[in-house]
C-alpha cells in the first residue's frame, strides 16, 4: 500500500479520531496485552502511535520497535510518545513488506487496524513472521464493519457504511476482515490461534461509549469519507445527510449502537 491508497488519509480529523478511537477502546482491547519485563516487541503500522502509549505504559519494562510507512504520522508519534514521557519506544520508518530487520529478531508482534487496509494480508503476517522469533506471539486485533447494528436501524445510515466498505475495496483493502483473523493467521503459518471476539455496545446509560465510540470513532470513520463516497458516486449529497443525520440518532437518549472487534494472538 501507498501512503495514498490508506482509506481514511492522514487529515488532523483522522489523527484525532485514532486517537479517541484508543482511548475509549483501551480496556475492551488490550486489557490482556502486557508483555514480560526485557522482551523486544514490534509493532507494525503505528500510525500516530495511538496504540503504541497504551502498549508502552502497560509493558513499562519492554522495548518496543514502532514502524510505519508514513513518516509524518511517526513524526505525531514521536511527539506524543515525548509528551507523556515514553522512553521504551524506538520509531522507525519501514515497510511490513520490506523489513530492515534480522530473522527471528522480536520476541513479540503487535497489529492493530493495519490488515484491512492491505492487498496482501496473508504476506504481510509472513514477512512479519519472519522476523518473530520461533514461540514468540503475534497480536492481531481488526474491525469488522458488517458487525455494525443499530437502533434505530436506518437503510441510509446502513448505505453509507455500505460505501465505506466499497471504498476500502476499491483501494485495495477489506473492512470486513475481522472475520478473516483466524483463517489468515492460519495460512500465514502461524500456530496455537486464539480469536476472541471484543464486542463494544453503546446506549444512553453508558455516555463514555456513545460518545468515544458511536460518534468519535465510528461515526468520525464514515463521515471522514464523504468526499471519496460522493466523488465515486456511490451516494448523493441528500442520503449521504440523511444516513450521517440517522448514525448521529443512534447516540440519541433511545439509540443504540453495536460493533464487534476481534483480537486474535497466535504463536510461531
Ligand atoms: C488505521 S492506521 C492504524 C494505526 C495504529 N495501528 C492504530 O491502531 O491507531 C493504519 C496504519 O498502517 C500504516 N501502514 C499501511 N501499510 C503499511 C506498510 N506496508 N508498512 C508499514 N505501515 C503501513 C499506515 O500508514 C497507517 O498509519
Amino acid at each position: 500500500m501507498t501512503t495514498q491508497d490508506y482509506v481514511h488519509g492522514y487529515s488532523g480529523r483522522e489523527k484525532e479520531r485514532l486517537l479517541d478511537q484508543a482511548h475509549t477502546l483501551n480496556d475492551l482491547l488490550h486489557h490482556d496485552t502486557i508483555y514480560p519485563r526485557g522482551s523486544q516487541v514490534l509493532e507494525a503500522g503505528c500510525g500516530v502511535g495511538a496504540q503504541t502509549i497504551i502498549l508502552a505504559q502497560h509493558s513499562p519494562q519492554t522495548h518496543f520497535t514502532s514502524i510505519d510507512i508514513s513518516p509524518l504520522s511517526l513524526q505525531v508519534a514521536r511527539t506524543r510518545a515525548s509528551q507523556h514521557s515514553i522512553s521504551n519506544v524506538d520509531f522507525q520508518v519501514a515497510d511490513i513488506f520490506n523489513l530492515p530487520f534480522e530473522t527471528n529478531r522480536f520476541d513479540h508482534i503487535f497489529v492493530c487496524f493495519v490488515l484491512e487496509h492491505l492487498r496482501q494480508p496473508v504476506e504481510a503476517l509472513m514477512r512479519l513472521r519472519q522476523v518473530l522469533k520461533p514461540g514468540g506471539t503475534i497480536t492481531v486485533i481488526e474491525g469488522d464493519h458488517a458487525s455494525a447494528y443499530f437502533h434505530p436501524d436506518s437503510p441510509f445510515a446502513q448505505r453509507l457504511i455500505d460505501c465505506l466498505v466499497e471504498i476500502q475495496a476499491s483501494k485495495g483493502g477489506n473492512a470486513l476482515i475481522g472475520r478473516q483473523v483466524h483463517p489468515l493467521l492460519l495460512r500465514a503459518g502461524y500456530k496455537n490461534i486464539t480469536v476472541t471476539p471484543r464486542q463494544v455496545y453503546a446506549d444512553s446509560s453508558r455516555p463514555e461509549w456513545v460518545e468515544g465510540f458511536t460518534k468519535n470513532t465510528f461515526t468520525a470513520m464514515v463521515a471522514g469519507v464523504k468526499e471519496q463516497a460522493i466523488q465515486m458516486g456511490l451516494v448523493d449529497l441528500k442520503t449521504w445527510e440523511r444516513g450521517i443525520a440517522d448514525l448521529y440518532a443512534t447516540a440519541g437518549e433511545e439509540g443504540t449502537f453495536s460493533y464487534t472487534f476481534f483480537k486474535g494472538i497466535a504463536v510461531k
